[in-house]
């Protein structure tokens, strides 16, 4: 059982070691018990200090002493973009590699912004542990898991996440992951914009939906490892790789507050109508990614988890509609209120800018005929990557025999219901 420090963004402080932790300096001339001093800014130095994120680190040695970057094959990581397409696309869930794969051999990109900042869209499907490390120097990691779960092991401590939770990994953080389920998969949003934070709240208040303190940092913990150890990192796209003699995971005590976190889903306070229509599902966002322009996200990340449907005369399910924004969507388990079939757990689906969508038909003929007594939602949780930017797939995704093929015709069989002209 891991030992988390609770609080969204807070200044946390943590070591290893008693006494592995400076007091009242960053940088002192000798640190206890040999340690070297290092800090890890994830924003630029002169931010506003609301927005500062950077955290020091007292470790055994630091980052700077390795060999040089090598670039190696990405395969599927790196899938090159297709042109922009105004289509409605899903996927059904990937399989689980059969040969050994591990997080970083798995990861699929599926869809990308083509312009700076954004995000990039993965699918990760696993089988075996890291024995290498991993850092992304081109965005955080906001990773969803879908099946099985991820033992991370961070400069920064250790994190346990199941599906039905969530964790980010800051830009440049090193990870390793292990998979105590033996097979996992699940879906990568690398934000290249600025730092996922909770959304402003407005009217709602101090309080609802996802709540600071249910944000869980690790706590310090290191190896003391002198093994040849290769961390792979991704830069401007690529892969690239160096082998170091020891583990790079020996930090003994940090402080700061850049880094990693875990979410439960399960504690997100969901709110909605207690009368009539819906609010916007902004009203489900768990964090975002904002941009110059207030409200025009990089990315909102928003769930849709189970709970009470209680709108009278209204139509329930989510109604249709087009977006300036981008949907990316994805399902961790159960159903999706809005489709009778064909979007499954680890399936994905795409409704970019402008392009129809809503219920299927036989969802649309269901609600309009339900009886609107108090409803609970159960066995659900999809969710949604929105961004500002235009999300294209790769030409790898539309490739894979995953891709349907007749997605449109989910739409089909809706009747037409006019009577103006009736006699
Ligand atoms: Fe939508």
């Amino acid at each position: 059982m891991l030992i988390y420090q609770s609080g969204f963004g807070n200044e946390h402080a943590t070591e290893a070691l008693p006494g592995a932790l400076p007091t009242g300096q960053n940088t002192p001339q000798r640190p206890a018990f040999g340690l070297y001093a290092e800090q890890l800014s994830g924003t630029p130095f002169t931010v506003p200090r609301r927005e500062a994120h950077r955290v020091w680190m007292y470790r055994i040695r630091p980052s700077a002493s390795h060999p040089a970057w090598r670039r190696i094959e990405a395969g599927s990581a790196a899938g090159v973009l297709s042109d922009p397409t105004p289509n409605r696309l899903r996927w059904d869930p990937l399989p689980i590699p059969e040969q050994p794969a591990d997080f970083i051999t798995g990861l699929v990109r599926m869809l990308a912004n083509q312009e700076s900042g954004g995000v990039s869209v993965y699918i990760y499907g696993a089988n075996r542990d890291m024995e290498r490390l991993f850092s992304d120097s081109d965005g955080e990691l906001l990773i969803v898991p879908q099946q099985g779960r991820l033992a991370i092991a961070t400069e920064l401590g250790r994190l346990d996440v199941a599906p039905g939770e969530i964790v980010v990994i800051p830009r440049g953080v090193r990870f390793r992951v292990a998979l105590p389920d033996g097979a996992a998969r699940g879906y990568v949003c690398e934000n290249h914009g600025a730092m996922l934070r909770l959304p402003d709240l407005g009217p709602i208040g101090a309080n609802g939906l996802a709540n600071p303190r249910d944000f869980l940092a690790p706590v310090a913990w290191y190896e003391d490892r002198d093994e040849s150890t290769e961390i792979v990192q991704k830069f401007m796209g690529s892969l690239w790789t160096t082998t170091l003699d020891h583990s790079p995971l020996d930090v003994v005590a940090w402080h700061g507050n850049l880094t990693p976190y875990k979410y439960d889903l399960a504690r997100f306070m969901a709110l909605g109508t207690v009368s009539f229509d819906h609010p916007d599902p902004s009203i489900f966002t768990v964090l975002t990614s904002p941009t110059d322009t207030p409200g025009a996200a990089n990315m909102d990340f928003v769930i849709f988890p189970p709970r009470w449907m209680v709108a009278e005369h209204t139509f329930r399910p989510p109604w249709f509609h087009r977006n300036v924004m981008n949907e990316c969507m994805g399902l961790v388990h159960g159903a999706y209120d809005a489709r009778a079939g064909g979007f499954t757990p680890g399936g994905l689906s795409l409704h970019g800018m402008m392009s129809a969508h809503g219920p299927d038909a036989a969802t649309t003929e269901r609600a309009m005929a339900a009886d609107l007594a108090p409803h609970k939602l159960t066995d659900t949780l999809a969710f949604m990557f929105e961004t500002r930017q235009v999300l294209v797939p790769t030409q790898h995704a539309l490739s894979l025999p995953q891709c349907q093929a007749d997605y449109d015709a989910t739409w089909n069989g809706l009747p037409k219901l006019f009577t103006g002209n009736a006699p």
